[in-house]
C-alpha cells in the first residue's frame, strides 16, 4: 500500500487516477494520511469533494465505505441496527428448540424469565447489521470513510458522527465496544446549506473548495478526453466562469463544464458562437430563468465587445462582477427576501440563509475559538427523540451509551 512521502507525490498520484489537484489540496489530503485526522470538504455542489474521496481510496488502495447523509437519517443507518429479518428467521426455524426451553414453565412469567436468558444469544455480533461507521472500525483492513454531505444530516446525526470519530470506536451494549485497528481516512464533504457545530470544524483539517481557476478547470476538461480542440476548451471554461458571475439559481459546476464540451465535441462545432451555446445551453444550466440569463449574457461572453442589451433587471445585488471574482462560501449577497425552499437547489445560498438564524442553537453551539475544551465538549447536548435509535425488538433492552 502506498505510503506518501511528500505534498507533491500526492499531486501525481491523483493525477495518475484522474483527479487533478493543485498543492493546497494535495497538502490537506497529504496530512489527512500522516494525522489520521478526518478532512471536510466544503464547498459548491460539483467541484471535485466527492470524487476526490474516491481518488483518495484509488491512491491508498483502501476500500471506500459511504455514508451518504439526508434529513430525517438517524443513527441505525450510520452505526448498526439489528437485523430483524434474521432475528425472526432463526427463531422461526429454532421454534421447537424454544419451545422446549419453556415447556415446562409453570406460568408465563417463568417463560418469559427463560426466554430472557437466552437474549444475548439473538442480540450478539451475528445478528448485528453494520452500517459504514461500524462496518468502517470493524473492518480489518483500513478503509477510507467517506461521509457524503453531512449539511443534510440533522445535528442529532452530527453529534454522534462526531463522538465516532473523535475515538474511532463504536460501541454496542449488547456485544461490546469495537475499536478501529487502524484509523480509517475520513472525508465529510458539505454543500454549505447549514453551518455545521464547531465542534465538528474543530476536529477536523478544513478545505475549502471553490470553483478551480481557470488554468485548472481547464487541464480537468482536458483530462477527460472530451473531444473538443483546446482552443475551444479553453474559451469554453472562460465562459462557463463567466455564467457562475450571474446570480443563477444553480450556478454551473465542473461536471457542467465537462458536459458541456462532450456534447459541443459530439455536434463537431468548430467555433463557439452565441447561438450554437444558446442551442446546448440546457446541458449546464437546468432552470428555466437561469436558461433565460445565460442566453441574454451568451454574447456578450462569447465575445466581450459585442453591442448587446445587458439583461439589467436579473442581475445586481450588488454583487461585484470583476474577472475571477467569486463566491467565497459566504455568498454575502443573498437576496433579502427569503427565497422559497427548495431541496433541489443544490448550492445551498437560500436554504442556509433560511436556517441560519441567530441563535438557532444554543449558546456554545457555534463557538470558534475554544481549544482548551476541545476535548471535553464534543459539542451540543444529544437531542434525540424517543424513537430514534429503537432498534427492532432490542430496543428496551438499553439504550446505547454515550461513547
Ligand atoms: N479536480 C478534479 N479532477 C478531475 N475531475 C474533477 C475534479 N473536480 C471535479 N471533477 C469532475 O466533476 C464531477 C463532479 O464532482 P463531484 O465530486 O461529484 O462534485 P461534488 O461532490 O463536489 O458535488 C466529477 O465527476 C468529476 O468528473
Ligand atoms: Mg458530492
Amino acid at each position: 500500500m502506498p505510503e506518501f512521502d511528500s505534498v507533491p507525490s500526492v499531486v501525481d498520484a491523483l493525477g495518475a487516477r484522474g483527479y487533478i489537484a493543485d498543492t493546497r489540496l494535495a497538502t490537506t489530503v497529504y496530512l489527512v494520511t500522516q494525522l489520521d485526522k478526518p478532512m471536510l470538504i466544503e464547498g459548491p455542489a460539483g467541484v471535485g469533494k466527492t470524487e476526490l474521496a474516491k481518488a483518495l481510496a484509488k491512491i491508498t488502495g483502501r476500500r471506500l465505505l459511504r455514508l451518504q447523509c439526508y434529513e430525517g437519517q438517524d443513527e441505525t443507518k450510520a452505526l448498526y441496527e439489528w437485523d430483524y429479518g434474521k432475528q425472526l428467521l432463526y427463531t422461526q426455524i429454532l421454534r421447537e428448540k424454544i419451545g422446549q426451553v419453556v415447556a415446562d414453565a409453570p406460568d408465563l412469567r417463568d417463560a418469559v424469565e427463560r426466554i430472557g436468558a437466552q437474549e444475548s444469544v439473538f442480540f450478539s455480533e451475528r445478528f448485528l447489521a453494520s452500517r459504514p461507521l461500524l462496518e468502517a472500525v470493524r473492518s480489518p483492513e483500513p478503509v477510507v470513510l467517506l461521509i457524503d454531505e453531512v449539511d443534510r444530516a440533522d445535528e442529532a446525526l452530527e453529534a454522534v458522527l462526531l463522538e465516532t470519530l473523535a475515538e474511532f470506536q463504536v460501541s454496542v451494549p449488547e456485544v461490546g465496544t469495537f475499536v478501529a485497528e487502524k484509523p480509517p481516512y475520513v472525508v465529510l464533504t458539505s454543500n454549505n446549506t447549514r453551518d455545521l457545530s464547531a465542534a465538528l470544524k474543530r476536529r477536523c483539517l478544513h478545505l475549502f473548495l471553490d470553483y478551480p481557476t481557470a488554468e485548472r478547470e481547464l487541464e480537468i476538461v482536458r483530462s477527460k478526453r472530451t473531444g473538443l480542440p483546446d482552443a475551444l476548451a479553453a474559451q469554453l471554461v472562460d465562459i462557463v466562469r463567466g455564467l457562475r458571475e450571474l446570480e443563477l439559481r444553480k450556478a454551473p459546476s465542473i461536471s457542467e463544464t465537462i458536459d458541456w464540451a462532450r456534447t459541443l465535441a459530439v455536434l463537431g462545432v468548430s467555433e463557439l458562437t452565441a447561438g450554437i451555446l444558446s442551442d446546448t445551453a440546457s446541458v449546464v444550466v437546468k432552470y428555466d430563468k437561469d436558461v433565460r440569463k445565460t442566453i441574454s449574457a451568451l454574447p456578450r461572453l462569447v465575445d466581450p465587445n459585442a453591442k448587446v442589451p445587458e439583461a439589467g433587471s436579473e442581475r445586481g445585488h450588488g454583487h461585484g462582477h470583476g474577472p475571477g471574482e467569486h463566491d467565497h462560501g459566504e455568498h454575502s449577497h443573498t437576496s433579502n427576501g427569503r427565497p422559497e425552499r427548495d431541496a433541489e437547489e443544490v448550492d445551498g445560498r437560500a436554504v442556509r440563509a433560511g436556517k441560519d438564524a441567530p441563535g438557532r442553537h444554543g449558546p456554545g453551539y457555534y463557538r470558534t475559538k475554544d481549544s482548551s475544551q476541545a476535548d471535553t465538549e464534543p459539542g451540543p447536548p444529544r437531542r434525540v427523540t424517543a424513537d430514534r435509535g429503537a432498534r427492532s425488538f432490542g430496543a428496551n433492552l438499553g439504550r446505547r451509551r454515550a461513547l
